[in-house]
């Protein structure tokens, strides 16, 4: 487990680095990707094992959910979060992207009003756009460093053509981990609301000491009626290119009505990704989770103290993902002007605050998740980047 193996992947047809000069404008040449969130880490040993097994069996056929993934997954969410789940229970996606878009298509119509708690992850708003569906913000609010629910607030913009609402626990970008006591005020206002929920926990196993993860299921079991709950191993051991996750669907009704939707467009799970989904979701893929946050706290520490020594700026605490999400407003400064900075004088491939809807104006969120030398390179750069402020 050497999470600082030095890998190269640029001219691999990695996205983070081979498209981060079209889409950023940042050369993998001299540039630093910390952008989209995948890691740079090779996965964990016991996943590759898996993969290598089948490349040497040569024979890539169909599969099916079989029941040593679906006991995997059950097993995984039983020993990581004291979450009992039926294996039944359990559908396959090309991905949680994927997930969130099905969920659109299959409980809201077009020209529904879909609920998200802004700042958060941009590809929720997109996929709203592009079903034909209409984005309500209900933006968190701050409670010092950090976001909480303002569900009065929230209660006061809807005007009753909502049907969904999408939640991300815990949520990205600024890796907060949700109360049971939140989980269950966020249950209530779908109730209330008469809102469908899709509650999207693919960061679940990127929590850093000290904070426990509440699997809304958990805590928020009477809402099984109305909630799709989103999981996938892709983010914990950077397999997101295997493009596979799961739809944890305890009521009977929303699981028919997911898997018509999945059967009509003939979606099936790929046979490499079931393996590799099998073989993490063990004992051994588990100590390499717990030993890939020691290396995603120091990384953290590191980039946070870099940050937090320019003035005015300001890493929010992280309670979990590799995801910094930083704050600029003290600078003064305008959105254009501080990711000018960053990509031409820093040349660091970032993802902008402003797509993460309001809130994230001024902010922009950084992905550590990558040897601890880039991490030092990207400090360095940082600093002297703004060192004008000093
Ligand atoms: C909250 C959240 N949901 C979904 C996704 C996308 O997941 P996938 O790669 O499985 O489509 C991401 C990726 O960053 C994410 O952060």
């Amino acid at each position: 487990m050497n999470f600082d193996k030095p890998i190269d992947r640029r001219g691999t047809h990695s996205s983070k680095w081979d498209m981060m000069e079209k889409l950023f404008g940042v050369s993998p040449e001299d540039g630093l990707a910390m952008w989209t969130a995948d890691s740079d880490y090779q996965t964990a040993p016991c996943v590759i094992e898996a993969a290598r097994q089948a490349v040497e069996r040569g024979v890539f056929g169909y599969t099916w959910e079989h029941p040593e993934y679906l006991n995997a997954v059950q097993w995984w969410m039983r020993a990581r979060h004291g979450w009992e789940i039926d294996t039944d229970w359990v559908l396959t996606t090309q991905g949680l992207g994927n997930a969130v878009a099905l969920s659109l298509h299959v409980w809201s119509e077009p020209g529904d009003h879909v609920v998200i708690f802004t700042p958060v992850y941009h590809e929720f708003a997109v996929k709203i756009g592009k079903t034909g569906r209409r984005v309500r913000e209900c933006p968190l609010a701050r409670d010092g460093d950090r976001y909480i629910l303002d569900l009065d607030d929230a209660q006061s913009r809807l005007d009753g053509s909502e049907t969904l609402l999408i939640f991300c626990s815990p949520q990205n970008p600024s890796g907060r981990v949700w109360t049971a006591e939140e989980l269950r005020a966020v249950a209530d206002f779908a109730e209330r609301n008469d809102l469908t929920l899709v509650v999207d926990e693919i960061h679940h196993d990127l929590v850093y000491s000290g904070t426990t993860f509440v699997p809304f299921d958990l805590v928020c079991p009477e809402a099984r009626p109305r909630t799709a709950l989103l999981t996938a191993a892709s983010k914990t051991f950077n397999i997101a290119g295997q493009r596979t996750g799961n739809m944890i669907l305890p009521d009977p009704e929303m699981r028919n009505a997911m898997r018509k939707k999945l059967l009509s467009l003939d979606y099936k799970p790929g046979t490499l990704a079931l393996e590799m989904i099998t073989a993490a979701y063990s004992p051994d893929g588990a100590d390499w989770a717990d030993a890939q946050m020691v290396h995603l706290e120091g990384n953290r520490q590191i980039l946070d103290a870099a940050i937090n020594a320019i003035p005015g700026v300001k890493s929010m605490p992280l309670q979990s993902t590799y995801l910094a999400w930083i704050d600029f407003e003290g600078t003064g400064m305008e959105a254009n002007e501080i990711a000018a900075r960053i990509r031409d004088d820093a040349r660091i491939a970032v993802s902008p605050g402003p797509a993460f809807g309001t809130g994230g104006e001024l902010f922009q969120r950084i992905n550590f998740a990558t040897q601890r030398s880039n991490v030092e390179e990207a400090a360095r750069r940082l600093t002297a980047a703004f060192a004008d402020l000093q």
